[in-house]
């Protein structure tokens, strides 16, 4: 494998001295889609809010800082997304961010916890989406958002080709998984030039 197919591997499950490069890049480069994602979100003030595949911890940092007295939860697959998430939050670890080492298959938190669930960059990983919708909703309250943040959409092969285990959907390939997965109100966003927000509420 080459140096730079091996370097974007490391965007699936960070990995190692090259894994801790792609979190630093990630935490840089992602941030005008996640801003630009939240502030299609009305987040409100002590709000108990989760992130999927929460990398290195820049989304965490993002939400603490959007919603007064918050809790926010954190999961990643990669002990070294967790690390780093964990050293980015320091000084809130433990008091109003939890970052846990998971999969988004089996969240390990209670039914109906959750105000808000974001996923940024992260759902093309995910192994058998449609249960992991379902494993989302299942910790949304009731009247909970779940907003799915991507970059890489169906048409754009660049990616896919260079990240090992990378499956691109359209925005509208997720909003039928979203209907399908039981959640209402489903919204596309788009921002030039492939930038898309899905926004899917749990009734
Ligand atoms: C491209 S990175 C994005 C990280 C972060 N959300 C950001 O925007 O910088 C994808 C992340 O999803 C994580 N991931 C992959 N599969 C996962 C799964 N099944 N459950 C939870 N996290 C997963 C990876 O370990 C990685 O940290």
């Amino acid at each position: 494998m080459g140096l730079l197919k091996s370097f974007f591997t490391n965007c699936a499950n960070p990995q190692g001295r090259m894994g801790r490069a792609m979190l630093r890049f990630m935490n840089l480069c992602h941030a005008p889609l996640t801003n630009w994602g939240l502030d299609l979100i009305n987040i409100k003030d002590g709000w108990t809010m989760l992130d999927v595949g929460c990398g290195g911890g820049a989304t965490l940092k993002r939400l603490l800082k959007r919603s007064r007295g918050c809790q926010v939860y954190g999961i990643d697959i990669s002990q070294e997304s967790v690390e780093k998430a964990r050293k980015v939050n320091a000084e809130w670890i433990d008091k109003q961010v939890h970052v846990t080492q998971g999969s988004a298959e089996y969240l390990p938190y209670d039914n109906n916890m959750f105000n808000l669930v974001t996923a940024v960059e992260t759902i093309y990983f995910w192994p058998h989406l449609p249960n992991c919708l379902q494993e989302v909703r299942r910790v949304l309250k009731p009247g909970g958002k779940f907003a799915i943040l991507v970059e890489v959409i169906d048409s754009d092969s660049k990616w896919t080709d260079l990240c090992e285990g990378m499956t691109a959907y359209s925005p509208e390939q997720l909003k039928k998984m979203l209907d399908e997965a039981g959640f209402v109100m489903t919204e596309i966003h788009r921002k030039k030039p492939s930038n898309a927000t899905i926004i899917g509420v749990k009734p």
